[in-house]
């Protein structure tokens, strides 16, 4: 577990660690409002799905608490307007949807309440969402960890770890989960251009834990894979389409398409949450651009001449016939394809 909670709630407040700051500054930003809970999942002040996903319900809580209506009815359709600002955050991962459509439900099904009991609930309701996907994240962890042998060696990509979720994580999640398993396992992070999170945070979380790590640029993975140095791939996702196909961060499509040429297993860890059953395949996935600057600079540093063209497409998606496997908390779906999807689906609606 990290050692810095990065979700913190308190008396109306929502303090979020800026991990645009990490490694170098701890630094936390204080939310009362709505409106500034979506700037910081907008601006990247918190990020990774699950954890975009918690910070939005909490977005929700602080909107009803926030509101001046005078009665619950209203309440329910101001909510409606925050959600729609809540939305048009960030595009992809569906995790941040999913709890807003949640705290809407929640909403719309206590409409009776008083308008204080209206607000607890909602409070509620957030934090219950935040804790479960800490138990999430180690179900995710103690199926994933008997897919680890003692002594492997597993890259990974961008951030799937307790910073990008409440706690624990989901790729990284399996890693921790295979560490406290007593299996010695040395990862490699890459750096995850354009915006680090693989140097800045990745490394962080392992270094703070004691789990060896070596850093790599993007460019070196198809290089260390070809060394034989590398026995896993483990990456989180941002929506996991109905027939496995996965959006997650940029540059992952190219790790699974090389780990298929090395023969090495690729897997996805992700809460079911992250799953958008209501897409056919991964080309309705909509993938976020970011600003130019995130290419043209690193930190304040301009490293590109002004006037060039940049493309920045923070996400890609991998044709599910490049994932071995996909990790959730119900278990492992090996080889995902639609039918062992809609399977998953039937599970959970059972439930
Ligand atoms: O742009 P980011 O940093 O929000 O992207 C994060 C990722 O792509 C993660 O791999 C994904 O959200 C899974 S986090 C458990």
């Amino acid at each position: 577990m990290k050692k810095v909670r990065s979700i913190i709630y308190k008396d109306g407040k929502l303090k979020l660690l800026d991990q645009r700051k990490l490694p170098v500054v701890t630094e936390f930003i204080t939310c009362s409002t709505y409106e500034e809970v979506g700037e910081c999942i907008r601006e990247m002040v918190v990020r990774g799905a699950p954890a975009i996903g918690a910070t939005a319900a909490y977005g929700m809580a602080i909107g009803a608490m926030t509101s001046s209506v005078k009665d619950t009815l209203t309440l329910v359709k101001e909510l409606e307007h925050i959600a729609e600002y809540l939305c048009q955050t960030r595009p992809t991962a569906v995790n941040l949807f999913w709890a807003i459509d949640r705290m809407l439900n929640v909403a719309k099904a206590n409409e009776n309440l008083s308008l204080e009991e209206f607000k607890e609930r909602l409070l509620e309701e957030a934090h219950q969402i935040a804790n479960e996907d800490i138990e999430i994240n180690r179900r995710i962890g103690a199926h994933g960890e008997k897919l680890i042998d003692d002594g492997d060696t597993i890259l990974t990509h961008c951030n799937a770890g307790a910073l990008a979720t409440v706690d624990y994580g989901t790729a990284l999640g399996v890693i921790r989960a295979a560490h406290e398993a007593g299996k010695k396992v040395h990862v490699y992070a890459d750096e995850t251009r354009p915006y680090l999170q693989g140097a800045r945070l990745t490394a962080w979380e392992m270094v703070q834990e004691e789990i060896p790590v070596t850093l790599i640029t993007d460019n070196m993975a198809g290089y260390v894979m070809k060394l034989g140095r590398i026995q896993k791939i483990i990456v989180g996702a941002d929506r996991i389409a109905a027939n496995g196909d996965t959006a997650n961060k940029i540059g992952t499509y190219s790790l699974a398409v090389l780990a298929k040429e090395h023969g090495i297993p690729f897997y996805v860890a992700a809460p079911v949450s992250t799953f958008d059953f209501s897409i056919k395949t991964g080309d309705e996935i909509p993938i976020e651009e970011r600003s130019p600057r995130e290419v043209t600079h690193i930190g304040d540093i301009q490293i590109a001449p002004e006037g060039v063209k940049i493309f920045n497409p923070a996400f890609d998606v991998t044709p599910h016939e490049y994932i071995t496997a996909i990790i959730t908390e119900y278990g492992v779906i090996k080889n995902p394809d639609a039918e062992k999807i809609a399977a998953l689906q039937d599970q959970i609606q059972k439930e």
